[in-house]
């Protein structure tokens, strides 16, 4: 077969073939079948040495030109290939501006955070500083050094969640009092919010895990006015100013002279209802002027400084608060609850 016949079976071989490449790897296929390294042109060009000399530039002008067709074609239709997928790509991935978007849901302040939040801003501002202790307290900070006696109900296992002889997980925050005092000396004014924990079943006024906010106050000259004063602006402040407060006599073994705090009902405003047993009051905390044992325990004179102290349930403020009429509301975090705070 002559020179001439190959180039037209080899260009009548590609179009055979190229007729049926429609992606790229055929295409690929096709490029080095034909003119790779040992393909079918190079090939061809290698048989132009053996023809006669008169024959060659014809037959290489042949030869260019279908090297140049093979080259071509694949080209076009690889770039036909790319731009149909990217086509394909472009309306697979097409977005309806029009529609309408998913709204992405924002959460909000837990009430409990809401409160403490607040019971903080009220205390700042009269000069209180926020200290914090450990939740895993040790009797002595729990109880001893707060003139709890050993033999105190509170210091029972009923009460109490005991981790081991030692340890126990702190029942209220008043060992924060301590562990200030022993820190640093008068002036103290200081507040401690934390969690605290009982052996209490959870029921809608209970839970074995509740919070505090504690609060310490220690100078010379410190009275029961000056407690009464601020806890009467703390309750204006936190409940509004249509509130009474009233101080009743009370015992806690770590203030003497002790005083429960009762906040005007904030349901019937003092005429009697459910919430308040029809009493017209609501007891929102523990106080009294700090012990002088609880003092001098802690390395404080008791003869050249007094004190005031303070202990209520963050809980029951913000269930009063919002008027919420279940603890456990506070916990179980459903979002129909939660929603309603922002
Ligand atoms: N620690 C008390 C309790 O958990 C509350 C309390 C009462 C705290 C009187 C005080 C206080 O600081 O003076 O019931």
């Amino acid at each position: 077969m002559n020179i001439e016949e190959t180039i037209n079976e080899v260009k009548e071989e590609f179009q055979e073939m190229f007729a049926e490449a429609h992606d790229s790897e055929s295409l690929e296929k096709l490029r080095i079948r034909f003119l790779g390294k040992n393909g079918r042109v190079k090939k061809l060009y290698g048989k132009m040495g053996s023809i006669p000399d008169e024959s060659k530039p014809v037959l290489g002008k042949e030869l260019n030109k279908l090297k140049q067709q093979i080259t071509r074609q694949l080209e076009v239709r690889q770039e036909k290939i790319e731009e149909e997928k990217k086509k394909q790509q472009l309306e697979e991935e097409r977005i309806d501006v029009t529609l309408p978007g998913t709204r992405i849901k924002t959460g909000s302040q837990h009430p409990l955070s809401l409160v403490t939040e607040e019971l903080e801003d009220i205390f700042i501002s009269m000069g209180f500083k926020i200290a914090e202790g450990p939740e895993v307290e040790d009797e002595y900070y729990n109880f001893k050094a707060l003139n709890i006696p050993e033999d105190h109900p509170a210091r029972d296992l009923q009460d109490t969640l005991y981790l081991d002889d030692l340890y126990l997980l702190r029942t209220h925050t008043s060992p924060v009092q301590v562990r200030t005092m022993e820190k640093t000396k008068p002036p103290i004014k200081i507040i401690a919010p934390g969690r605290v924990y009982r052996a209490d079943e959870l029921d809608a006024s209970h839970s074995p895990v509740f919070h505090q906010l504690e609060g310490l106050v220690v100078d010379d000259k410190i009275t029961f006015g000056d407690l009464k004063g601020t806890i009467s602006i703390m309750v204006e402040q936190i409940f509004g100013e249509e509130h009474s407060v009233r101080f009743r006599p009370s015992y806690f073994p770590f203030t003497e002279p002790s005083a429960e705090v009762d906040v005007s009902c904030i349901v019937c405003e003092g005429k009697g209802c459910s919430l308040c047993s029809r009493t017209g009051w609501l007891e929102i905390m523990g106080s009294g002027m700090v012990h002088p044992k609880v003092l001098s325990m802690s390395d404080i004179d008791p003869r050249s400084y007094s004190g005031f102290a303070f202990g209520m349930g963050i809980d029951r403020i913000a269930l009063l608060k919002y008027g919420i009429d279940d603890i456990r509301l506070l916990q179980e975090n459903d979002r129909r609850f939660l929603q309603q705070f922002k």
